[in-house]
């Protein structure tokens, strides 16, 4: 048996929760979520008769948003401990960008809890539907905003970038207030070494709820600043490639379209 399930609540509120993300949220005895769509506790409380919203009760103003995580982990965890099974239901796919969902998992396995992941839908699928992009046709990068520029991570401008967190630049703390320009200098002057001051990015908020449209704002790179008061912490920055990054192995080019080839290579 699970003690804890970890699942996914898709970005579009509601509409995207999977059937087997329903079937754990039914089978518990507490769901525990961490999404702010307008339907979600409705959702939940029709499925579940205890829910408890972790986001309410986790982050303060002007806080470290690592002591809410730490509260969101040991709040699933003692619920675990008084009535498992509990769902920890999270905004999108629980693994990607959620520090907590790894805290629950380390602690269960020293308390010998047994958790169960189950994916949902993330904001890069929603963005690749809204975007109309492949991310296998030219690869795809992808950084959270401030980590690259903490580390000064490289990047490879012949192949588009999707940076995360975009509206939480510059802070690792809890916030509802709205950005100033300032917030987004040095990460422009950051991508001014990769790109030109021209080049064409797109801040994205795939749709919160199924009725809502997308919020797609395309501008010049250098421009970023100007959108400050839009830029929310639920955006994210795509960036296209500078152009196409020529082939370099003809060799192997010479035989991907040869019988004889395919013959060597299989059996
Ligand atoms: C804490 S992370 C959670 C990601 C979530 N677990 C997922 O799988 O989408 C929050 C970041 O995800 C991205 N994000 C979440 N919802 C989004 C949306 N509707 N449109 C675009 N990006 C979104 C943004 O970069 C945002 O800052």
């Amino acid at each position: 048996m699970t003690d804890i399930h970890i699942v996914g609540l898709g970005v579009s509120s509601v509409s995207q929760v999977t059937r087997e993300a329903e079937q754990a949220i039914k089978a518990s005895n507490e769901v525990l979520y961490l999404d702010t769509g307008v339907a979600t506790r409705r959702f939940l409380e029709d499925r579940c008769e205890r829910v408890t919203s972790l986001h309410d009760i986790s982050y303060r103003e002007g806080d470290h948003r690592l002591n809410a995580y730490h509260h969101m982990a040991a709040t699933v965890i003692e619920s675990a401990l008084a009535r498992a099974p509990v769902t920890f239901a999270v905004h999108g796919h629980p693994l990607i960008a959620v520090y907590p969902s790894f805290l629950v998992c380390d602690i269960a396995t020293v308390l010998g809890l047994s958790v169960r992941v189950t994916p949902g839908v993330s904001a890069i699928d929603s963005i690749v539907a809204e975007l109309k992009i492949d991310p296998c046709a030219e690869g795809l990068q992808m950084y959270e905003a401030t980590d690259l520029m903490l580390r000064r991570r490289p990047l490879q401008a012949d192949v588009p970038a999707l940076i995360w967190q975009i509206g939480n630049l510059e802070s690792s703390l809890h916030t509802e207030r709205i950005s100033r320009p300032r917030r987004f200098e040095r990460f422009v002057d950051y991508l001014m070494q990769y790109y030109a001051l021209e080049h064409p990015v797109i801040a994205v908020y795939a749709p919160p709820h199924p009725l809502m449209p997308a919020t797609i704002l395309r501008f010049p790179l250098q421009e970023m600043p100007r959108h400050a008061e839009s830029i929310h912490a639920g955006f994210s920055l795509y960036v296209p490639a500078t152009g196409p990054r020529s082939i370099q192995d003809v060799e192997l080019l010479s035989r991907i379209d040869s019988p004889e080839h395919l013959r060597a290579i299989t059996r």
